[in-house]
């Protein structure tokens, strides 16, 4: 098939409680108005060998849970986190990525490899390259065409940190605490740095989700532009 008739692959990132779902959401209906096809999707669980593994990659027991105790034994340590990752996302881009895109279909995704660098990287401490080289081979080199970096600031998250006694309990990940969640904030910062011509970072705190969505839109439509020939 034609580079012309490809679909596009668009992800957002950024750390948790940044407001990515809220967006892919708002996106992916503002291209389906233009007549746009649009597969709204998200990492990590969106497959039907996926969502097993996001239940072992995010599932019980959360710290502070009655399961707690048993917890340090079967928690995957930082190398197996990352390749769990990738096993979801090397099934997700066989069966559901790549085949939009090769069918037109634009791929809208909440969060990708760049999430296994924030988080397994320089979260956990796994080297960079290796993190990235383990990713590229899951997928074929599939990289996206441009990626949303929503930054809430180091203020934290838009949400509210979902905090054990309140009504959204933290997954594992999210329950690792606001030292955290500060180092995968400023990673996002670093891979922005890193490839501004992919990654579009757009700060979002004090600002409601829509005006933010009307940023990303715009955003989109300047790169349309662009990639069509225009300056
Ligand atoms: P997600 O469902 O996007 O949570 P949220 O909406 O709160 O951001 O992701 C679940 C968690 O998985 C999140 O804490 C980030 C983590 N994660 C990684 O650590 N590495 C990865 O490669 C991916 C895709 C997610």
């Amino acid at each position: 098939m034609g580079r012309g008739q490809r679909g596009r692959f668009i992800t957002f990132e950024g750390p948790d409680g940044s407001g990515k779902t809220t967006q892919t959401r708002y996106l992916a209906q503002a291209l389906r108005q233009r007549g746009i096809r649009v597969l709204e999707t998200f990492e990590p669980g969106d497959t039907p060998l996926g969502r097993y593994l996001r239940q072992i990659l995010l599932g019980p027991p959360a710290a502070g849970g009655p399961e707690a105790p048993e917890s340090a034994s079967w928690e995957p340590v930082p190398m197996a986190e990352m390749l769990l990752m990738a096993a979801d996302r090397a099934q997700h881009v066989e069966q559901r990525i790549r085949p939009a895109l090769d069918g037109g279909i634009w791929v809208i995704c909440d969060r990708y490899i760049d999430s296994s660098l924030a988080y397994q990287g320089y979260g956990a401490g796994l080297a960079l390259e290796q993190v990235r080289q383990v990713n590229l081979w899951a997928t074929g080199n599939l990289w996206p065409d441009l990626t949303f970096f929503l930054d809430p600031g180091p203020g934290g998250p838009l949400t509210g940190w979902p905090s054990p006694d309140g009504p959204n309990r933290p997954d594992r990940i999210e329950d690792r605490g606001r030292e955290h969640w500060l180092r995968v904030r400023e990673a996002y910062l670093d891979l922005w740095r890193q490839s501004p011509g992919r990654i579009c970072r757009i700060e979002t705190a004090g600002k409601p989700p829509e005006a933010v969505a009307q940023e990303v839109l715009a955003h989109v439509d300047r790169w349309v532009g662009r990639e069509a020939g225009g300056s």
